[in-house]
């Protein structure tokens, strides 16, 4: 391996709360980047030196070697930084599939998500703002806000308002009309993105960091006619071929080449991972994806 991520669901197979999981003993890690030092006799789509990611989750990439089959791989382009081909597979596929498979949308459309500062957060807002969509932008009140909000508008997001500033019934008509809103928090703030949802508008719950459930009011549901959704990148993974997946990866993978995906990450060398898995558990405040690097 040459480095791989430390994601929210990473820690939550290690804390059993995830559906699925190996049963441990167990590697921890389920995307990254790592390098073909060699290949078995009859292996035809891979050669010592490529790159490749894991074609499915689950396949433990914080170590420094892996023996895994050809095809639970998926070769990937070498000429971008390794911490983006570490990372290209998770957030920003969700990113992209959550814009493309719920509602259809176009330019001038509004999409509201919660959790923006997350990696996925940062990929829908340049992957929206690519496509001439606006966003509306949900963050966690904390230390250096102003700096975070700077760094969103740079990525292309339209509005940004943490949760306490909130206020729907302040808020101009166009950030009430969202048609899609994207929620990975939960509680109050899950709450608020349906708030900012139009009439017959689509909410997508795709994962719950607050821990906190969602709380849909009456009125949502009868007049508003909000729908809720779920998305599960392994169950797009699973339902789909592998080419799929690899064009995926080649489009998001093309988009971090040009410079017109980006966002931050602390790589960190192997030795160093539980000083990354404290930053990733937030234990030291809000920290930048974590990245662990094996060379
Ligand atoms: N369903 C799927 O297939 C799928 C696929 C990929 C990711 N996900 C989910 O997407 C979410 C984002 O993943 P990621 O890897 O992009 O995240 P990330 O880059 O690791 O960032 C974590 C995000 O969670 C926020 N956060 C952490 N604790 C929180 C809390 N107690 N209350 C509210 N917000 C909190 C952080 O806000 P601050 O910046 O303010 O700290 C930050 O925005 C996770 O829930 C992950 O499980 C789901």
């Amino acid at each position: 391996m040459l480095a791989a991520p430390i994601n929210p669901s990473d820690i939550n197979r290690i804390e059993g709360v995830y559906p699925i999981g190996p049963s441990p003993p167990a590697v921890g890690g389920n995307e990254g980047v790592g390098e073909v030092i060699a290949v078995a006799e009859g292996v035809q789509n891979l050669a010592v030196n490529d790159w490749v990611i894991p074609a499915k989750a689950g396949l433990g990439t914080w170590r420094t070697y892996v023996v895994k089959e050809e095809t639970d791989w998926c070769k990937v382009r070498k000429d971008v930084p390794i911490e983006y081909a570490a990372t290209a597979f998770i957030n920003p596929c969700t990113a992209l599939r959550m814009l493309e498979d719920f509602v259809p949308l176009s330019e001038g459309d509004v999409v509201v998500q919660n959790g923006a500062t997350s990696i996925v957060g940062q990929c829908v807002i340049q992957l929206a703002h690519l496509r001439g969509l606006e966003t509306t932008n949900i963050i966690r009140d904390r230390p250096g806000v102003e700096e975070v909000k700077r760094r969103l508008k740079v990525l292309g997001a339209s509005g940004i308002f943490t949760e306490n500033e909130l206020d729907p019934k302040e808020l101009p008509a166009f950030f009430k009309d969202a048609k899609l809103g994207l929620n990975c928090v939960g509680g109050n703030t899950a709450t608020s993105v349906m708030k900012l949802l139009r009439e017959n508008g689509t909410m997508v719950t795709y994962g719950g960091m607050s821990k906190k459930p969602i709380t849909v009011s009456t009125s949502a549901m009868i007049f508003k006619g909000i729908e809720l959704k779920g998305f599960w990148l392994q169950k797009w993974v699973n339902n789909h071929p592998p080419a799929d997946l690899a064009k995926m990866i080649d489009y998001i993978l093309g988009l971090v080449h040009d410079k017109k995906l980006v966002y931050l990450t602390e790589q960190l060398p192997f030795i160093e991972f539980r000083k990354a898995l404290e930053n990733a558990l937030g234990m030291h405040g809000s920290s930048i994806k974590q990245v662990l690097t094996f060379t």
